[in-house]
């Protein structure tokens, strides 16, 4: 995978609504992916309340996948991941880029979302798409030892 040029398959991404058939490989992605992974059941209360739940798939292989709520003006991203084997390739952004369009396009003002101060590479990731630092929430995540705080970003969209 390392040695395929980026522009040979990048463009081939597509993005497509989750199905519940999905969940099988949203949940393996999310327990390579997170130390503490959502639940099956939490995915599929997402597909039920009507999230906005999306795949992103190279070649008809899921490679990531993302999970939005919008409402009131505000979008929030709660979930975000891509396969460990596909990153440093430009796909995350991809994915969140889907994300904020899709907010736009439901005429968010504003999206949120909460990162682990200690997840760099996703800080990294949300500060070079453009979110800003605007609170902590106080050991708002489980950890091995106690709680770690969240730190809430934000994305003006229509500002
Ligand atoms: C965070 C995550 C989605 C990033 O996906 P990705 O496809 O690797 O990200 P990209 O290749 O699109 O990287 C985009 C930018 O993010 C930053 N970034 C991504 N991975 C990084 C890393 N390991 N170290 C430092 N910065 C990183 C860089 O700024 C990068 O831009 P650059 O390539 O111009 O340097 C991925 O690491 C992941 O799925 N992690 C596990 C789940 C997770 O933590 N999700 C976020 C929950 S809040």
């Amino acid at each position: 995978m390392a040695t395929l040029p980026k522009d040979l398959w990048i463009p081939q991404l597509a993005f497509r609504r989750m199905a519940e058939d999905d969940v099988p490989a949203v949940i393996a992605a999310e327990r390579a992916g997170y130390t503490f992974p959502w639940s099956e059941g939490i995915f599929r209360d997402c597909l039920r309340a009507g999230y906005v739940c999306r795949v992103a798939e190279l070649d008809q292989s899921l490679v990531g996948y993302g999970i939005l709520s919008v409402g009131a003006g505000e979008a929030h991203v709660l979930n975000l991941c891509v396969r460990p084997e596909y990153r440093c390739r430009g796909l995350g952004r991809r994915l969140l880029q889907h994300l904020i369009d899709l907010s736009r396009a439901a005429a968010a003002q504003d999206l949120f979302l909460e990162v682990r101060p200690s997840n760099l590479a996703a800080v990294r990731l949300y500060q070079a798409m453009g979110l800003q630092q605007v609170g902590v929430r106080r050991g708002y995540y489980q950890a091995e030892h106690c709680r770690e705080d969240a730190v809430v970003m934000r994305l003006t969209l229509n500002g």
